[in-house]
């Protein structure tokens, strides 16, 4: 039985999909189970804030470090050895042939869904992997975490009645990539912000992140 917990800000986004079709099978054949984790209950203060201003300036708010610190430690706490698996364009490209890895490998998934324009970077310390869905920016991680956990549970052995086929996928290269954002707090579990973007001076920091997306861009995924 594959476990299956999800971090989210919309859990009810889920319940059509995992309570439709093949998902809803797969839970009755005990293929897999699933646990929905509201990231607000892990809020910081009275009104339950997840998000803030980020650093060195720009447009929207980051999901904070320490809410999705704590959901994913919540998480783990069930399952210590669940795969930590971030929803974001800037992953690698979801395909047929890893959908048939997870589904024959039988490990545990944490997937953690962003929102709003990003979340801080300092929560990559925590995350396995990072996946796409595909060149195209979503509003959240949610509608990516259905398609992929969809993808994997209608391959888990038993669930489709038998007659999967493994048909491997490959889609061209090409994504927008993002530079590491940071918000509130500087220093967290001893991680600390890049010292440009408390500087306040703009061509620096614009300097900094077009040098941050180059690098990530050319490095293997
Ligand atoms: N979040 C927003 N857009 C996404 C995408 N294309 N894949 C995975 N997560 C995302």
């Amino acid at each position: 039985m594959i476990k299956i917990q999800v971090i989210t800000l919309f859990p009810e986004m889920f319940d059509g999909v995992l309570n439709s079709s093949m998902m809803w099978k797969a839970q009755e054949k005990q293929a897999v189970e699933f646990r929905l984790i509201n990231l607000r209950d892990f809020g910081l203060g009275l009104r339950k804030r997840v998000d803030d201003t980020p650093y060195g300036g720009g447009d929207g708010m980051l999901l904070m470090a320490e809410p999705l610190f704590s959901a994913i430690n919540h998480a783990k706490e069930r399952c210590p050895n669940a795969k930590v698996v971030l929803m974001t364009p800037r992953g690698v490209r979801w395909v047929q042939s890893e959908a048939q890895k997870w589904a024959d490998s039988n490990d545990d998934y944490i997937f953690v869904c962003g929102r709003y324009e990003g979340y801080d970077e300092r929560i990559l310390t925590l995350v396995d992997m990072q996946v796409s869905v595909g060149d195209y920016v979503l509003t959240g991680g949610e509608l990516p975490a259905m398609t992929i956990i969809d993808s994997v549970v209608r391959l888990i052995p038993g669930v489709l009645g038998g007659e999967t086929s493994a048909s491997i996928e490959s889609f061209s290269d090409g994504e927008t990539l993002e530079f590491p954002q940071y918000t509130r707090p500087e220093v967290f579990k001893g991680l600390e912000v890049p010292k440009v973007l408390l500087t306040g001076n703009h061509a620096e920091i614009a300097k900094w992140r077009k040098s941050q997306s180059l690098k990530i861009s050319s490095s293997d995924k």
